[in-house]
C-alpha cells in the first residue's frame, strides 16, 4: 500500500460523508500495521455536537475490530461535491485519539489533495508534547 493509494482510498471514503450542516466532506483511510485499511467519513448531526470526524470514524471501526497497531492515516477534505485542492488537517480531538493508539514518532498523517502532491507529518509534529497512555504509568 503506497501513500498515494491510501490517499485514493481516503477520497473514496469521502464519498460516504454525511454533511448536511457544514457541507464540508472529509474522508480518511487508516492503515493498520497488518496491512488492513479502514475507511471513515465525517458524520454530522442536527444537534451538531454528536458529529464525528472522518478520522475518528476510521479509528473506531478499526478498534472495534480488534486492531491496536497503526502505521498511517490519509485524510482529504473540502467543500461537499467539489474537488479538495487544499489540505484538510485533523482537528485536535482526532489528534488526541491518534495519540491514544499510536506511537507519535512513527505514526504518519498523510494530508492529500486533488491533483497536487500530498504532505506527510509524524503525529508528534501535529501534536507536540501530547498527553497519552504513557503519561499515566505512575497511576
Ligand atoms: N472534519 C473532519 O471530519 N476531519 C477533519 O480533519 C476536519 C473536520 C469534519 C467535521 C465536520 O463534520 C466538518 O468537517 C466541518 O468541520
Amino acid at each position: 500500500m503506497t501513500d498515494e493509494q491510501l490517499v485514493e482510498l481516503a477520497f473514496e471514503a469521502r464519498e460516504h460523508a454525511y454533511t448536511p450542516y457544514s457541507h464540508w466532506s472529509v474522508g480518511a483511510a487508516l492503515l493498520c500495521s497488518d496491512g488492513t485499511v479502514y475507511q471513515g467519513c465525517n458524520i454530522e448531526n442536527a444537534a451538531y455536537t454528536p458529529s464525528n470526524c472522518a478520522e475518528r470514524t476510521a479509528f473506531f471501526k478499526a478498534i472495534y475490530d480488534g486492531q491496536r497497531s497503526f502505521a498511517a492515516i490519509a485524510v482529504v477534505g473540502g467543500p461537499q461535491g467539489e474537488p479538495a485542492p487544499e489540505f484538510c488537517a485533523p482537528c485536535g480531538v482526532c489528534r488526541q485519539v491518534m495519540q491514544e493508539f499510536c506511537d507519535p514518532n512513527e505514526f504518519r498523517i498523510i494530508l492529500g489533495r486533488s491533483g497536487r502532491p500530498s504532505k506527510t507529518y509524524p503525529l508528534r509534529e501535529l501534536l507536540p508534547e501530547g498527553f497519552g497512555p504513557d503519561n499515566l504509568t505512575t497511576v
